[in-house]
């Protein structure tokens, strides 16, 4: 077995990913969801783990393998994976790559809904928490919080907001105006308090490979 090089430069550390979308039932057959594949998040927590940390991955409703030697926590829901996130703590890093659902209904049905052949009934929409924030916001912080952020347009200047306002150190613009979700390439700015670095387009696992060589970096200082 051809042994590795690389130092384990997050030995020691515990890195907590979220990844994937999440789903917001409807019924018991139906639900809301969004076109994550959770391929950026499933790969950052191989490569921290790669890097040798204990890696805790909170993953929305995905068909992807467990990458090596990380922990895996299945949720379906927002509320779900915010109760995981929190179980999860203390960690020393956060990375929250999931796609989470901005609204939930706000009572699902108990039984499948039926079409009854009149108007069609309303969904009553209600925000979900935000995780990103209730995290690098909360009393547990992690103390390196790395969020995400996916943008059609002004891709820097909305990330640099989206930092500010939701407490986290970093945030990784991800420029979406192409076929990134599902797809294996991305294009990503990290936008830093006083830094952004901007990555050229590369395989999903070359991101990741280059989000926690920074991570590691910081965590160094
Ligand atoms: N996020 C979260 N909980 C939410 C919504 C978002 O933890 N309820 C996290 C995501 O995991 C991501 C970051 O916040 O790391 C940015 O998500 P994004 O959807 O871009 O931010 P929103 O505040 O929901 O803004 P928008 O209206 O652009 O969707
Ligand atoms: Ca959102």
């Amino acid at each position: 077995i051809p042994l590795s090089d690389e130092p384990l430069r997050l030995f020691g550390k515990h890195v907590l990913v979220t990844a994937g979308p999440t789903h917001e039932p409807i019924d018991p057959v139906r639900y809301i969801a969004n076109r994550s594949s959770g391929k950026q998040g499933f790969a950052i927590a191989a490569a921290a783990a790669e890097a040798g940390a204990r890696v805790t991955l909170v993953a929305g409703p995905v068909h992807l393998p467990t990458p090596p030697g990380v922990d895996r926590v299945d949720v379906e829901s927002a509320l779900e994976m915010a109760e995981a996130v929190d179980a999860a703590l203390p960690a020393d890093v956060a990375v929250m790559v999931a796609a989470v659902a901005d609204w939930r209904v706000v009572r699902s049905a108990d039984q499948k809904l039926k079409k009854d052949g009149g108007a069609i009934a309303p969904l009553e929409l209600t925000e979900n928490p935000d995780i990103l924030a209730g995290l690098a916001h909360g009393l547990r912080r992690p103390p390196l919080v790395v969020g995400f952020a996916a943008e059609t347009q002004d891709v820097i200047r909305y990330a640099q907001a989206k930092r500010v306002r939701k407490g986290a150190d970093w945030i990784v613009a991800n420029d979406v105006s192409g076929d990134v979700m599902g797809g294996d390439a991305n294009t990503v700015h990290i936008v830093m308090a006083d830094e952004v670095v901007s990555l050229p387009e590369m395989p999903k696992g070359d991101v990741a490979r280059a989000l926690v060589e920074r991570i590691a970096d910081a965590l160094a200082e």
